[in-house]
């Protein structure tokens, strides 16, 4: 048996990742209701927005979902109190330190998942008594570690670190991809880009059309001395470039920027303006597809890799 299905209650270790500005009620609850475990991305919300998209998940499946907490959230405290009072039973929290609010969550019947980018922040997560471990590479879309590790070196090394049930995140885009996080040692997989690009995603169809006409090379690692975020190049991008070339410091940056710059760019739709937060593996999907599809496909690729394999001889 899986331990992430078991853990969770869910028919495929698949989650979809919380993402800003695409991951709203309709993509999270699509993605239980396909048998993953859909997050509803509590980053991009006021409190009230977040009640609300509360509200209409749990009308739109009766399936295990959960939110996606990160943990520089202006408002945590509040908002863990809705969590807490509206019984939500998942929480997979990043961007901090898990220490502080496993406990809480736990005392609440919580279950926690916490999102590392190295086998140092693994160590952490076991020792703050987490259920599970999000293991994410370098090629992933959003907010990424600082050291550039992949995800094809960053899973076999945090399994060793640690026992716990471990998720795989950062290019997954086919079931292959699958298959080998789970060669490498994880028990599951967390997907942004590819749902992110999905039909359900709230992010503007301009968004998601300049996505899937992305080619290798054209999103970028950036920002290092804000929060490390992978961009697509674009001309906001450009002149962030510029700018970190000649030793430009985060004040700066911040002003280039400007307010709310992803919330212009994926949900807005300024695809030149606005920051475009998308994964490496964008430059291998060329269609926006349901996400009934993308995980029946996922699973179909999955299983006929896994025969596959079985049928190599050396
Ligand atoms: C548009 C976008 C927004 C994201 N926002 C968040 C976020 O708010 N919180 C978070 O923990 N991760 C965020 N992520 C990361 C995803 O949850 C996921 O871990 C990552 O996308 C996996 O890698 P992939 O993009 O290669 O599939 C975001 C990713 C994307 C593409």
């Amino acid at each position: 048996m899986n331990r992430i299905c078991n853990l969770f209650g869910i028919r495929y270790p698949i989650i979809q990742g919380g993402m800003v500005w695409c991951s709203g009620w309709k993509l999270a609850a699509a993605v239980s209701n396909a048998g993953g475990l859909g997050l509803l991305g509590a980053g991009s919300m006021h409190p009230e927005t977040l009640i609300e998209h509360i509200h209409k998940i749990k009308s739109a499946t009766n399936k295990p979902w959960g939110v996606n907490v990160p943990l520089m959230y202006p408002e945590i405290d509040r908002l863990i109190d809705i969590l807490i009072a509206e019984k939500v039973g998942i929480v997979f929290t990043s961007a901090g330190s898990p220490k502080k609010y496993t406990a809480k969550f736990h005392e609440a019947g919580i279950k926690v998942a916490h999102v590392v980018s190295s086998s140092k922040f693994a160590l952490k997560c076991e020792e703050a008594g987490v259920d599970a471990i999000v293991a994410e590479g370098f090629e992933a879309g959003g907010h990424n570690g600082r050291e550039e590790t992949t995800t094809m070196t960053l899973i076999p090394q945090v399994r060793q670190t640690t026992s716990l049930p471990l998720i795989a995140a950062g290019g997954i885009g086919s079931g292959q991809a699958f298959a080998a996080a789970t060669a490498l040692g994880a028990d599951g997989v967390q997907i942004g880009t590819m749902f992110a690009l999905s039909e359900e995603s709230s992010a503007s169809e301009a968004f998601k059309k300049r996505c899937i006409n992305l080619d290798e090379g054209d999103t970028m690692l950036c920002l290092k001395k804000i929060a490390p975020t992978r961009l697509v190049k674009n001309h906001l991008y450009n002149r962030v470039a510029e700018a970190e070339e000649r030793g430009a410091h985060a004040e700066e940056l911040k002003e280039i920027l400007g307010k709310a710059a992803s919330k212009r760019g994926i949900f807005e739709g300024d695809t030149e303006n606005g920051e475009l937060e998308i994964g490496q593996v964008a430059s291998a999907i060329k269609e926006i597809k349901p996400v009934s599809e993308i995980i029946n496909t996922l699973i179909d690729e999955y299983e006929m890799t896994i025969s596959k394999l079985k049928s190599l001889s050396f």
